[in-house]
């Protein structure tokens, strides 16, 4: 295959990590950033130049609240400490999802990162967070509708929240599950897709290589 533009990553396996490692489903959370940080850098090197990571789906706020608080936290530290470094390293951030559930802060500052990410070229790191494929697909033909504009492949792609996004060529989920768990369904259509039973804070850059370079 030629080297791949787009990989889109389900990142799962945290919670089992952290029971297993560190007795602690969020300590387990906290470990699988360290590995984002690792696959970011590993992208660029590669010169892919998008990666999504599913941090939170719709389903996710089923989980204890004290959970959904570390993991919203943890996105807060991320934004607020990361900031600098995504601008040195030319990535422009982007959030596909609902993002109007999320506390008023962290909307301000998830809009803030996009604004002053906005024209870096050398990576686009998509984040889908609150993202649900069904939901987007949904309001993707609610706005059509609205507009009245004809309902086919090409205006969908357009009222999704990938809009210009190349598709996926390659989805990667770590954590020993085969499932899509409601993500990019429709932009997932012609992806070539590697199930990998490493949790995820225990996915290294030798793993990544291996797919991305096949
Ligand atoms: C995925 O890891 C990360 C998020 C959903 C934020 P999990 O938390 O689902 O980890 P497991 O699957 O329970 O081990
Ligand atoms: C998928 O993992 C969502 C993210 C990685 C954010 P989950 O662990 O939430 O998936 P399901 O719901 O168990 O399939
Ligand atoms: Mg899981």
């Amino acid at each position: 295959m030629n080297s791949p533009k787009h990989v889109a990553i389900i990142m799962d396996g945290n919670g089992r990590w952290g029971i297993e490692n560190k007795k602690s489903r969020n300590l387990g959370h906290k470990a699988g950033l360290k590995t984002v940080e690792k696959i970011i850098k590993s992208t660029i090197k590669n010169k892919i130049k998008y990666l999504t990571l599913y941090a939170f789906s719709t389903e996710n706020w089923k989980r204890p609240y004290l959970e959904i608080k570390f993991l919203l936290n943890l996105l807060e530290s991320f934004l607020n400490d990361k900031l600098n470094e995504l601008n040195k390293n030319g990535i422009k951030l982007k959030i596909i999802g609902n993002i109007k559930k999320f506390p008023k802060n962290i909307q301000s500052n998830l809009k803030n990162a996009q604004k002053k990410t906005n024209k870096n070229k050398n990576l686009q790191l998509i984040l889908a967070l609150n993202y649900g494929s069904k939901s987007e697909i949904v309001n993707a033909i609610k706005l059509i509708k609205n507009k009245k504009i004809k309902i086919n492949e090409k205006s969908i792609d357009r009222f999704l929240y990938t809009k210009g996004i190349p598709n996926p060529d390659i989805l990667i989920r770590t954590g020993n599950t085969n499932r899509l768990s409601n993500f990019l369904l429709w932009q997932l259509a012609y992806s070539e897709i590697f199930f990998e039973k490493k949790l995820w804070p225990e996915f290294s850059i030798k793993d990544y290589n291996r797919i991305i370079k096949i």
